[in-house]
């Protein structure tokens, strides 16, 4: 698989993977396939993993997490391999963190997937945008972390390196503070910073998507699960040249591109960034903005690779992560991709009815795209969903909008609302669900509305 240049941060660094299961504990996947995902993850950084272990436990340890005895072995298989990094499957609590570093040798480094995937999150941010969500999720990552003194840490976390080492090096002490409280003091002024800059940025991007929304071209938020071929998708719908990669978070930036579908209708279409399981929450906050692009759409494009073995699991990541940042009421057509490397072109046939809306494509070699683009322009333009809204009348844009887009079979006026009953394009149903007077059929549905 050719990669990109090697992480700054792990420059060709030697890893050992660490995977622990909890009886009873919800999991999408197994310890295996999480496994294999973190190796995935570590060849993105640009480490070389040299050894694994893992365990199942009734729960975590209150001091080191594994068990005592695995401790022990890890320390032993980690020297064996000459492994200089040790990363953890799951996000490891600050103190289980320190306690894991006491008890290695002091020349292995403990970190966890979270760390890991803020390593390569730092390599691919290119946008402003991108770079400070990512510095941000480090720092807020660090500050509870920070246990000795900077210059040790800078070493230690992710790829926003060099910056980091620059907070390090400003902290003048005051009275009576130690160096660890002048490092906390610098890097929550940093984080302060940062929030200010990512709000600037996110009204000019608020402003930006209303003036795309006046352009009256629907918008098509293409998610999906890392490496299913969501650029490639962009790419072959637009004609694009969006970066496409075997790598885990190729794409980080959201990238809009026109584009026309069959009828003539035209949409705009953004490829935004890759879902993964154990997303960190710390990323899923600092990537708000990014993530509005998909909450704002129309239309959700689902990419599946229908043919990695856990497809399902990853699709499913995918549901979870859009209802935990509230996107739970978009409708979604879904693209199974790479059918190019099934046997026959028949086996997605067999998995359609699984999914939503599900078209089987090879974004690579362009089968099935016209029928995606027919489920997309009929999912946008043609197909409707019935409903019962209560517009108030000082939201007049939104009433003569189901004159002009929907079928209004009832209407009733009442004193400071208009009821409507009839039917509405499946595009607009997320505009008027704040306004919805019951619940209606499928795909409209409101929890914890
Ligand atoms: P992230 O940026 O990690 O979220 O990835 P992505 O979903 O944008 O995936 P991308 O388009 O970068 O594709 C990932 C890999 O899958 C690349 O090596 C693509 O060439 C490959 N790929 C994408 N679509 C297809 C396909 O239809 N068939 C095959 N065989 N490979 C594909």
């Amino acid at each position: 698989m050719p990669r990109e240049p090697v992480s700054t941060e792990f420059p060709a660094e030697r890893a050992f993977l660490v995977g622990v299961e909890f009886h009873g504990a919800p999991t999408l996947m197994g310890l295996t396939d999480s496994l294999a995902e973190l190796a995935l993850l570590a060849d993105t950084a640009g480490l070389i993993v040299v050894g694994q272990a893992t365990q199942r436990l009734p729960h975590p340890d209150p001091k080191t997490y594994v068990g005592s005895g695995k401790v022990q072995e890890i320390r032993q298989l980690s020297e064996e391999t000459l492994a200089d990094v040790i990363i953890f499957d799951d996000e490891l609590s600050p103190r289980h963190q320190r306690e894991l570093e006491r008890m290695m040798d002091e020349n292995v480094r403990i970190i966890d997937r979270t760390a890991l995937i803020l390593d390569i999150f730092a390599q691919h941010a290119q946008s402003r945008e991108g770079s400070l969500q990512v510095e941000l999720a480090q720092y807020e990552y660090r500050l509870p972390r920070l246990t000795r003194a900077w210059t040790h840490l800078a070493r230690q976390a992710g790829g926003g390196g060099g910056r980091a080492g620059a907070v390090g090096g400003v902290g003048l002490r005051g009275p009576g503070e130690t160096q660890l409280e002048v490092d906390r003091r610098e890097i929550g002024r940093r984080i302060s910073h940062l929030r200010q800059e990512l709000e600037k940025v996110r009204a000019h991007r608020k402003r930006y998507r209303a003036r795309r929304k006046k352009a009256d071209a629907p918008t098509v938020a293409i998610v999906g699960y890392t490496n299913a071929g969501k650029s490639t998708l962009l790419n072959l719908l637009a004609r694009a040249d969006v970066r496409v990669a075997d790598q885990l978070f190729a794409t980080l930036d959201p990238t809009t591109r026109r584009v026309e579908l069959p009828g003539g209708h035209q949409v705009l279409v953004t490829d935004t960034v890759g879902f993964i399981q154990k997303l960190p929450t710390t990323l899923v906050a600092a990537f708000r903005a990014t993530l509005e692009e998909i909450a704002e759409a129309e239309l959700l494009l689902h990419v599946v690779d229908i043919t990695h073995p856990n497809a399902r699991a990853q699709a499913e990541a995918v549901r979870l992560a859009l209802e935990e940042i509230g996107v739970t009421d978009i409708p979604m057509v879904t693209a199974l991709n790479k059918i190019d490397r099934l046997p026959d072109s028949e086996a997605a046939l067999a998995d359609v009815d699984d999914f939503e809306r599900a078209v089987p494509i090879s974004a690579l070699k362009g089968d099935g795209i016209t029928s995606l683009k027919a489920a997309l322009e009929h999912e946008l333009f043609e197909s409707m969903s019935p409903v019962v809204v209560r517009v108030p009348y000082r939201d007049g844009r939104l009433i003569s909008l189901f004159h002009e887009q929907g079928l209004v079979e009832r209407i009733e006026h009442e004193r400071e609302q208009v009821l409507i009953e009839g039917r509405l394009p499946n595009r607009l149903l997320s505009e008027f669900r704040r306004y919805l007077a019951v619940e209606t059929a499928s795909p409209v549905e409101t929890p914890g509305d």
